[in-house]
């Protein structure tokens, strides 16, 4: 046979899978799985119900449901104070996923630079090399995740055509300052690059830290596109709507891809998702009270234990240092053993970055029950007593 696309084929199963399977096969306590184990709203669930019977069931309009997108536009104005057209500046898309994943087919031609910062997101390095970019990594640090300025100013050159922000920040709990994001802005517009921003967790941020979408600074509006997500807002990770916010000309090259890959996204999901960004407001902004609960009560048991915990402004991860208690392998180890010794499993930091040496830290998702959550320290603090 001939030999298939190399990018995808160089990239082995994903270590959510592996560490998902190893949960399953010694029935551990799964805190790995970046997924909350309750819904959101209900009255969502029941506007899909609802949607579903009253129809119509056939393709919605590409770029999304009218209502929706008018839904995302008064959102971005009643958070961001950002005013934006619905007919021509939002696009709903099958999850962020599929918006990050249509704006770097519209971006990126083959040897275009792509600058990203790490540890990140696992979609987006395959993404950018299968759509022809050479990625430009620049690290973060821990534990306090710093905007490293000389090392990201060296990896913009002429050839640079996108940096991709993930603010808040999976999985490091990062939120970019006001100074950090204009720092960016200043770079994107003197080597005239866009920035594609992750905003997926905009409202899972604690201890009234404030999200400032880069698109919302100074000449930003032109080359910034800010993506969103239902999943991650309303607790609904498998319905897989998204949303990105951008300029005109951006918007219609990036809905051509949207065409080409999805076309459209289900409608009665959208319209579900238009009544709760319209009328669920106090749900989300709740979820992350209780979130930041869930997190203190986290952080504190941990430090407890022995772990050294990095600390988290935002999103549903906890991420740990673990050599404190005596452990000198790899993360990956550290987490087979704890998987197959101490009934909990996390994941490894290392298979977040584009090169493993940074392989001590791991990442513990709390948003689960309490039940759920005490379950799992008590296994690591029996395990880590004896
Ligand atoms: C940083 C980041 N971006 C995007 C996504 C995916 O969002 P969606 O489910 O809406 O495609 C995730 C999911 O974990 C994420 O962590």
């Amino acid at each position: 046979m001939k030999p298939v696309n190399s990018v995808l084929a160089s990239f082995g199963t994903t270590v959510f899978e592996v560490m998902t399977r190893l949960a399953i096969e010694h029935q551990t306590i799964n805190l790995g799985q970046g997924f909350p184990d309750e819904d959101g709203p209900k009255s969502i669930k029941a506007m899909v119900d609802q949607a579903t019977q009253e129809g119509p069931n056939q393709y919605p309009p590409m770029l999304g449901i009218p209502e929706l997108r008018q839904a995302v536009a008064a959102h971005n104005k009643r958070f961001y104070g950002l005013d934006v057209d619905w007919q021509t500046q939002v696009m709903v898309s099958s999850g962020a996923t599929e918006s990050l994943a249509a704006s770097i087919l519209a971006l990126i031609e083959p040897g275009d630079e792509a600058v990203v910062f790490e540890p990140l997101y696992d979609s987006y390095v395959p993404m950018l090399r299968r759509a022809g970019a050479k990625v430009k990594f620049v690290r973060l640090q821990p534990p306090t995740w710093d905007l490293p300025q000389k090392e990201l100013e060296a990896a913009f050159t002429d050839r640079t055509k996108l940096i991709l922000l993930n603010s808040p920040m999976n999985p490091t709990g990062k939120v970019f300052s006001k100074d950090e994001l204009t720092f960016i802005a200043g770079l994107t517009q003197r080597y005239d690059t866009y920035a594609i921003c992750d905003e997926v967790y905009e409202h899972l941020i604690f201890d009234s830290v404030k999200h400032v979408p880069l698109i919302t600074l100074p000449g930003m509006a032109e080359r910034a596109i800010r993506i969103g997500s239902a999943g991650k807002t309303f607790s609904m990770t498998s319905w897989k709507v998204g949303y990105l916010t951008t300029a005109p000309k951006l918007m219609s090259l990036i809905a051509k891809a949207h065409q080409f890959l999805v076309f459209t996204t289900p409608s009665n999901l959208q319209r579900a998702v238009a009544h709760g960004l319209d009328n669920e407001q106090h749900w989300y902004t709740n979820l992350a009270v209780g979130l930041q609960a869930k997190r203190d009560m986290l952080q504190g048991a941990l430090t407890d234990i022995g772990f050294e915990v990095m600390p988290t402004a935002a999103t549903y991860f906890m991420n740990a240092d673990y050599r404190s208690l005596g452990f000198g392998g790899t993360d990956v180890q550290f987490c087979r053993h704890v998987t197959a010794e101490a009934g909990v499993t996390v994941l490894p930091v290392s298979a977040l970055y584009s090169t493993p040496d940074v392989d001590h830290l791991v990442r513990f998702c709390f948003c689960k029950k309490y039940e759920v959550l005490e379950g799992a320290l008590d296994r690591l603090r029996k395990f880590f007593a004896t």
